[in-house]
């Protein structure tokens, strides 16, 4: 298990929670209904700093209506703890490094775009079953999730349902999430090193979505892992971390 330290901030008097690994400009972002420790392999091996958003982890509840509410507070213990960063997000948390990096320019020198998109709809079966049958819903991202069933896939599963509702609201929010059109339009401009990962296998967020930031993001690289599916940290954590651990040292100059 992980040899991370825990960090405690506050933000606009709420308690907001960070692992740390080895000391890294890297903020890791994770995806909807997770928290930090969905990062460990990577605070391991590569190092960085992992947010619990408000209302995960050991954070505390606050009050979210949107994806630039995290966005918010993320850019805040950013600023507190590195000053900026290289800034890793998966999923809804893919979509929230994205709003900070276009809206707190000054705290991203870098981005990794894991298993997201710019626009993150969600099947409406999962979003209603999530109310009436939590169990069924969460078996069904689960099998869309993951490449195949592991000691990961219980993990997470019991993850999701200890609290169906806050993994409701994320996917709430990832569904109206959308800058497709922006991208196309050329209203949203990333500048950074970008690295774009994907699993192959990926159901919840395909292989298309990573292609298009592929187009759209001038100075990005696209890193499409075979054998893995939307959990590719946890699914395939070797050669994730090889591939990031290569840009974070070109974009750092380490
Ligand atoms: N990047 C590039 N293209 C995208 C995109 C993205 N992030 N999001 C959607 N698109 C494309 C789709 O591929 C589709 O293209 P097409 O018309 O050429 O087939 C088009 O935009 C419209 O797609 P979408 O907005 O998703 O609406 P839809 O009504 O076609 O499908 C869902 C709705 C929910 C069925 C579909 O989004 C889906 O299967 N989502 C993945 C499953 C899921 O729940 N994921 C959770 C993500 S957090």
């Amino acid at each position: 298990m992980t040899m991370a330290e825990r960090i405690s901030l506050k933000i606009d008097g709420k308690k907001i929670s960070v692992l740390k690994g080895k000391e890294r400009k890297i903020f890791y972002i994770h995806s909807s209904g997770s928290d930090a420790e969905q990062w460990r392999y990577q605070l391991e091996e590569v190092g960085g700093y992992a947010i619990d958003l408000p209302n995960h982890g050991e954070s505390e509840s606050a009050e979210i209506n949107s994806i630039d509410d995290y966005a918010y507070y993320v850019s805040e213990a950013i600023k507190r703890l590195c000053d900026k960063a290289v800034i890793a997000g998966h999923s809804l948390g893919g979509a929230v490094a994205q709003k900070v990096c276009l809206d707190y320019p000054e705290t991203c020198i870098g981005l990794v775009l894991v298993g997201t998109g710019a626009r993150l709809r969600v099947l409406p079966e999962i979003l209603e079953n999530l109310r009436k049958e939590p169990e069924k819903a969460v078996d069904r991202i689960l099998e869309m999730g993951f490449h195949g069933k592991s000691q990961e896939y219980e993990r997470v599963r019991e993850k999701y349902l200890k609290n169906p509702d806050i993994l409701h609201l994320d996917l709430s929010l990832c569904d109206r999430f959308d800058l497709l059109d922006d991208y196309r339009g050329g209203k949203v401009r990333i500048e950074v090193p970008t690295l774009i990962i994907v699993g192959r296998e990926d159901r919840l967020t395909p292989v298309k979505y990573a292609e298009f930031f592929s187009k759209h993001i001038p100075n990005s690289e696209l890193v499409v892992i075979e054998n893995a599916s939307h959990m590719v940290m946890l699914e395939r954590a070797e050669m994730f971390n090889s591939a990031l651990d290569s840009f974070v040292r070109e974009v750092l100059s380490e």
